[in-house]
């Protein structure tokens, strides 16, 4: 696979201080020229001031100058521009539904540290003898790892799908039905999920943590006399299989602690399924709430996109 990393985000929002003491408390570090990083990951998160929440650009490392021209060569199939910056090793193009630039760019390719596996004793397996649970001796923030994913609902789904998948070269690796495609531009199940939308919005953005104590200590601490900032968890996905715990940060965009997600290696043949009912959210978990699928600014944000 020519892709290899989904690179980073740039979030607009309406109100970036709030937004920023928001990220710094999910555990990235400031950086404190608007971008946020993650422990292995880097600057991923850029956040900006805009009249209302939106994705405004998308990066994505791929390995060299071949991969560049093979996507413009798709996106001009599909009839979309692509400007090659050769000097920066980049290629820019735009989804015109969500209007979401989308950058490639020649980047090494992320070596994470393999964190050791966490010791859980089971049914006549004692991985941790004579000593308290690992998730309840630990201290201090929770610190996620890179950005796995970011969701955008587009008001079209197929082309935005198309987009990404056809022009882009993003690989499927699942849908659910008419409504939602899981796309990966790495070994990660997903790295970006579009989804049938009546209004252009940054859905969430997920990012990876260490294990499910990681999920479960990071969202207990967001949430400590913050009850509203809960959105849905403690769970697990059925597409990706990952644990899941979502929290809404003050623009109104969801950020998602994630562990265990499947991993599909770049010479392995993975046959995408179409999900129907809940299996295209969850495997287990609390019922997700209304607001998961139609957040509760939807109504707004269409106001204001007819108004303009
Ligand atoms: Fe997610």
């Amino acid at each position: 696979m020519a892709l290899h990393q989904l690179t980073s985000f740039t979030l607009g929002v309406p109100n970036a201080g709030e937004t920023a003491a928001y990220y710094r408390e999910f555990g990235l570090t400031d950086e404190g020229d608007g971008w946020f990083a993650s422990r292995d990951g880097g600057r991923q998160l850029h956040l900006v001031t805009a009249p209302t929440r939106r994705l405004i650009e998308l990066r994505i490392g791929v390995d060299n100058s071949d991969d560049l021209a093979r996507a413009a060569s798709r996106l001009g199939v599909l009839g979309v521009e692509a400007a090659a910056d050769p000097a920066a090793g980049t290629l820019t193009t735009c989804d015109q539904t969500t209007r979401v630039q989308v950058v490639l760019q020649v980047t090494p390719r992320l070596e994470q540290p393999a964190a050791g596996s966490t010791p859980y004793n089971g049914p006549g397996r004692t991985e941790r003898a004579g000593t308290r649970a690992p998730g309840i001796l630990r201290a201090g923030q929770v610190s996620p790892r890179k950005l796995g994913h970011v969701v955008i609902g587009s008001t079209d789904f197929d082309a935005t799908t198309a987009f990404f998948r056809d022009g882009l070269g993003l690989q499927a690796s699942d849908y659910i039905k008419d409504a939602g495609a899981f796309l990966r531009c790495s070994t990660d199940h997903h790295n970006v999920l579009v989804l049938r939308a009546p209004v252009v919005f940054p859905h969430h953005s997920s990012w990876q943590v260490d294990d499910i104590d990681e999920i479960g200590r990071g969202a207990h601490a967001m949430l400590a006399g913050r009850p509203e900032r809960h959105v849905w968890g403690l769970g697990r996905h059925h597409a990706g299989s990952n644990f899941f715990y979502y929290l809404k940060d003050p623009s109104g965009t969801f950020s998602e602690y994630y562990s265990d997600m499947d991993c599909v290696p770049e010479d392995q043949v993975w046959t995408p399924e179409i999900f129907e009912g809940a299996r295209g959210l969850f495997a287990w978990g609390p019922p997700p709430p209304p607001s998961f699928l139609h957040p509760d600014d939807l109504t707004a944000l269409m106001a204001g996109l007819h108004s303009r």
